[in-house]
């Protein structure tokens, strides 16, 4: 027990349940939140530095359990990689097409970008041979989106359920040259296909339906790739065989982590937060428009471009929120953000309709179907439908026991909803947030705790940012259990506090 407030219960090595009881004299969130690094954009900056030749140096690295599992990867392929930390990580590259035969088995845990963006790679690596796996939710989450197209160049890849699903094995080889008409607006479909390419003779081109996240093109180019972009159809062309160079990259702070405190600010009256430093980048920005169609006080301060990424402050403060609709190319562009904004609607008036999200069911977790029922235990009038949600705002909520079906964003979607529900909500299985947001706990805990008054993160409470983590593959993806047998802390929630490297201030 930390905390009056918030508390957490080990279940076992593995799983803890959270219990959040909002003060019962009100509460008010206050002061500056400083974020963890793009997941996306870490993912990437790990891959791209593994094989391009030289150094490449990364700041602000995600320190979650989806990077790690990158680096896990790229690192039993023969990428030197320094134990990942929110300072500097450096990457020493390979070279394109020099991928090491893994002598055992590559293992993506939750992470569905490091899974279809490698096996772009994989494919295209002549004469090697691997095998692909992930945890329980990986496993079942669709591999054919990736599979199709990379078949259609020439790609020898097995699995599960006619080759659709993980342990996936994959023999490399040369590839050829194709255009691919994606029916799904989906980054890691678009980038698995241009990596692909990277070592395909002539121009390999994915078009799709919508504008999905564009950090894989922002940051090829920066890499030394030649891409053409037809903005207007969606399309982009990358030719093969280019020198790719290491760089330093920079990564900005996760808008899709910003989206918990942009709406608990907005729905805790009173509240201000300031969260300086946040990617907004406009392939991933639908989330602000969605809350300023919901009437949220949110302004941008000190915007600027940042290694090829736009990066800006933003400020929320509390406004009653109002309903909305959010349909067709928005929803690629705010895909993540959908079970918060699900909370969003349960505090605004009116009925917010979100369709044309059917991904959602085949995201970490089903995300529709969980938000749904799990938000309805709590008294919020919420409908699932195939492809959407429909919630009618203004009922009070009430605590419960809810379960993050080990989903990230599930876990921290629901305890922003405690904090306005009366009574003390448990969540299940809350430890799945440290897959994008290892700190995500200790934050909320320091609001809570300070209810009201402005001070921004203590070196204690902040995102930790190193990791012990040697060259060499641990077997299993999960964090480590550190043998303690007293109570567990909020620190606990996060694997790298439980590791020995010690950890310098950043801020
Ligand atoms: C991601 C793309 C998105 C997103 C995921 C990260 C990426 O998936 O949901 O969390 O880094 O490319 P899709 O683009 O496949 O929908």
């Amino acid at each position: 027990m930390t905390s009056s407030v918030l508390s957490t219960k080990k279940k076992d090595d593995k799983t803890q349940n959270l219990s959040i009881h909002p003060p019962k004299n009100g509460l008010t969130l206050a002061g500056k939140v400083i974020l963890p690094g793009d997941k996306s954009i870490s993912h990437r900056a790990l891959m791209f530095g593994a094989i391009a030749e030289g150094e490449t140096i990364i700041e602000g690295l995600l320190v979650g359990e989806d990077p790690r599992s990158t680096a896990r990867c790229f690192r039993q392929m023969g990428a030197k990689i320094s134990p990942l930390n929110k300072n500097r990580v450096v990457v020493q590259g390979i070279g394109l097409g020099n991928l090491r035969e893994p002598k055992n088995i590559l293992n993506a845990g939750n992470s569905g970008t490091t899974i279809r963006l490698m096996l772009g790679f994989l494919a295209s690596q002549k004469d090697s041979f691997f095998v692909v796996t992930g945890d329980d939710s990986l496993r079942t989450r669709p591999m054919s989106r990736v599979i199709t197209p990379l078949e259609q160049m020439g790609a020898s890849i097995w699995g599960r359920k006619n080759s659709s699903l993980a342990p996936l094995a994959v023999q490399g080889k040369q590839l050829k040259a194709i255009h691919y008409l994606s029916p799904i607006a989906s980054a890691q479909v678009k980038s698995c296909i241009l990596l692909a390419g990277l070592m395909i003779e002539g121009k390999t081109t994915v078009t799709e339906p919508t504008l999905s996240r564009d950090h894989s093109e922002r940051m090829l180019k920066a890499f030394g790739a030649e891409l053409e972009i037809n903005k207007s159809i969606n399309s982009v062309t990358i030719t093969g065989y280019p020198k790719l160079t290491g760089q330093k990259v920079v990564v900005p702070g996760d808008i899709s982590s910003a989206a918990f405190w942009l709406v608990a600010a907005s729905i805790v009256p009173g509240s201000e937060l300031l969260i300086p430093n946040v990617g907004v980048n406009p392939t991933r920005t639908g989330i602000l428009e969605a809350l300023e169609m919901m009437s949220a006080d949110i302004s941008r301060e000190n915007e600027q471009t940042i290694a090829g990424e736009p990066v800006a402050d933003l400020r929320v403060k509390y406004s009653q929120l109002k309903s909305c609709t959010l349909e067709g190319s928005i929803i690629p562009r705010l895909i993540d953000e959908v079970p918060i904004l699900a909370v969003a609607a349960a505090f605004a008036t009116g009925t917010t309709i979100i369709k044309d999200a059917a991904e959602l069911r085949v995201k970490e977790s089903d995300r529709l179907n969980v938000m749904a029922t799990e938000l309805s235990k709590m008294g919020v009038k919420i409908t699932e439908f195939a492809d959407g949600l429909e919630i009618t705002g203004g009922e009070p909520l009430h605590a419960a026991e809810v379960d993050s079906f080990t989903d990230h964003r599930i876990a921290m979607s629901l305890a922003i909803a405690a904090l306005m529900a009366k009574g003390e909500t448990t969540i299940e299985r809350a430890e799945a947030a440290s897959v994008s947001y290892p700190s995500f706990f200790d934050t909320l805990n320091r609001l809570i705790s300070n209810n009201g008054e402005e001070r921004e993160d203590t070196p204690a409470q902040k995102e930790p940012i190193s990791e012990s983590q040697p060259e060499s593959q641990p077997e299993s993806n999960l964090p480590e259990s550190t043998g303690e047998e007293s109570a567990p802390t909020l620190g606990d929630f996060n694997p790298a506090n439980n590791e020995d490297e010690s950890k310098t201030d950043l801020w």
